[in-house]
């Protein structure tokens, strides 16, 4: 069993607050203690009495007396405060230092590393440049700021926004909690400076590429996209204000959170790269892309013979992270994975060289091709090296993400994270 944390969620008036009962629900079963705490607008989107009930603790309101000092008595109480949905208002405020409100003033004295926002509101709101200034003021106090969902809206229109699902945000808070225990998530994405990814643009490539002979047969590799769908998921933990995946026909799905792009072929992948690459902070190429294509596709089903050979003729696809690299802008981070059948790091040395990226992942293919952990050798462009033992992919996407944060402002030095 879990040990118990003490959660606190602080309710603002938005319309994803009726989804609250369902995270105080998902919480508990995980052995979470809860607490809440309602800004005066949240009191008429969601029952008190249901979220008490589900809770098995008292709702904390604005402005009764016999809750006087409760800021001081929640803050010392909080293992995690967690503001569900946080409007475009309450999240101007905390920037802003204003305590005017219960949860409000809860932001004031509760440490931030212990701090995360799920924003939730018009698409309109959230690209508003002072609402994107508020959300990168928190990410620098080390306050985690949620990616958003995208979807429809409760105002009729459709866009990113919308708070993201309460399964994500308890996987997020437990991960949180759990990263803590193991050691390693100081210093990732809550230390003093705001070490995290918060505001920064993450695209992935992921899975494998599938290359038409006829209608019926590709050419394709054994990539799960278990890599990809983890760095996906990490990013998105440690507070990527956008992920997108741009997979290949993998079998593993990928965090809601994240924005997907299907692709097939090679060159289907390298255009939607090659469109997102330039709004991206960090990229990283996870995606075992077919080296060759067929040269010739044929529009009916090729039909066996017993007496022919049948030679297939290929073309070569283009190298699409060297193409990435040489494009690279030098506020941009640019990381690429070298899958090697035996030890053979000189070769990972050799692709980041001519890849013109900033960092590889060396791994074996006969532990990390297909499974659920791996081993790996991080290389770096000025020559640093650190390799990890074998470990789930979840938290290696962690670990080389948090590397990743590491090394960014010395590769991408004006891209400073
Ligand atoms: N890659 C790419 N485009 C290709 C082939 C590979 O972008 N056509 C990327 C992969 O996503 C990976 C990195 O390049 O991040 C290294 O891929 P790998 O298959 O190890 O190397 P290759 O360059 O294909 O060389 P080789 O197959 O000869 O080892």
């Amino acid at each position: 069993m879990d040990a118990v944390r003490r959660v606190l969620i602080g309710v603002c008036g938005g319309i994803g607050a009726y989804k609250i009962p369902f995270l105080v629900r998902m919480l508990r079963k995980k052995n979470c203690e809860v607490k809440l705490v309602l800004t005066p607008s949240a009191r008429t989107l969601v029952g008190q009495e249901a979220l008490a009930a589900l809770s098995g603790n008292p709702v904390y309101l604005d402005g009764e007396s016999r809750y006087d000092m409760d800021h001081i008595r929640l803050s010392e109480w909080t293992d995690s405060f967690i503001i569900a949905p946080a409007t475009a208002n309450t999240i101007a405020k905390i920037a802003a230092g204003i305590g005017d409100n219960l949860l409000t003033t809860l932001c004031l004295s509760i440490p931030e590393e212990k701090i995360t926002v799920a924003p939730a509101m018009n698409t309109v709101m959230w690209e508003n440049k002072a609402t994107k200034a508020n959300i990168a003021a928190l990410g620098s106090r080390g306050i985690s700021v949620l990616p958003v969902g995208t979807g429809p809206l409760a105002c009729g229109t459709s866009g990113p926004g919308r708070m993201l699902e309460i399964e994500e945000i308890a996987k997020h808070l437990l991960s949180h909690s759990e990263g803590k225990k193991n050691g390693w998530q100081t210093g990732l994405r809550c230390d003093k400076q705001g070490v995290s990814l918060t505001g920064k643009r993450v695209l992935i490539s992921s899975g494998p590429t599938e290359e038409p002979l006829d209608p019926v047969r590709v050419i394709t590799n054994r990539s799960s996209g278990k890599m990809g769908a983890a760095l996906a998921e990490a990013a998105i933990i440690m507070g990527a204000a956008r992920v997108t995946v741009v997979s290949g026909p993998a079998s593993e799905p990928l965090p809601r959170g994240a924005e997907v792009i299907p692709v097939r072929t090679a060159l289907e992948m390298q255009k939607a790269l090659v469109e997102k690459f330039p709004s991206a902070d960090l990229c990283i190429m996870a995606a075992a892309v077919s080296d060759y294509r067929p040269l010739n596709i044929s529009e009916s089903k090729l039909h066996r013979s017993e007496e022919e050979i049948f030679t297939l003729e290929l073309a070569p696809n283009p190298d699409i992270l060297a193409g990435l690299g040489a494009s690279k802008s030098p506020c941009q981070f640019l990381a690429g994975f070298s899958l090697e059948s035996g030890d053979e790091i000189s070769r990972a040395e050799e692709k980041m060289k001519k890849k013109r990226c900033d960092m590889m992942v060396f791994n074996r293919a006969d532990t990390a091709l297909g499974g659920d952990s791996t081993a790996f050798t991080l290389l770096f462009k000025d020559g640093g090296k650190e390799s990890f033992p074998v470990m789930g992919k979840l938290e290696a996407a962690q670990v080389i993400l948090a590397k990743i944060i590491d090394n960014f402002h010395r590769a991408a030095p004006c891209g400073d994270i």
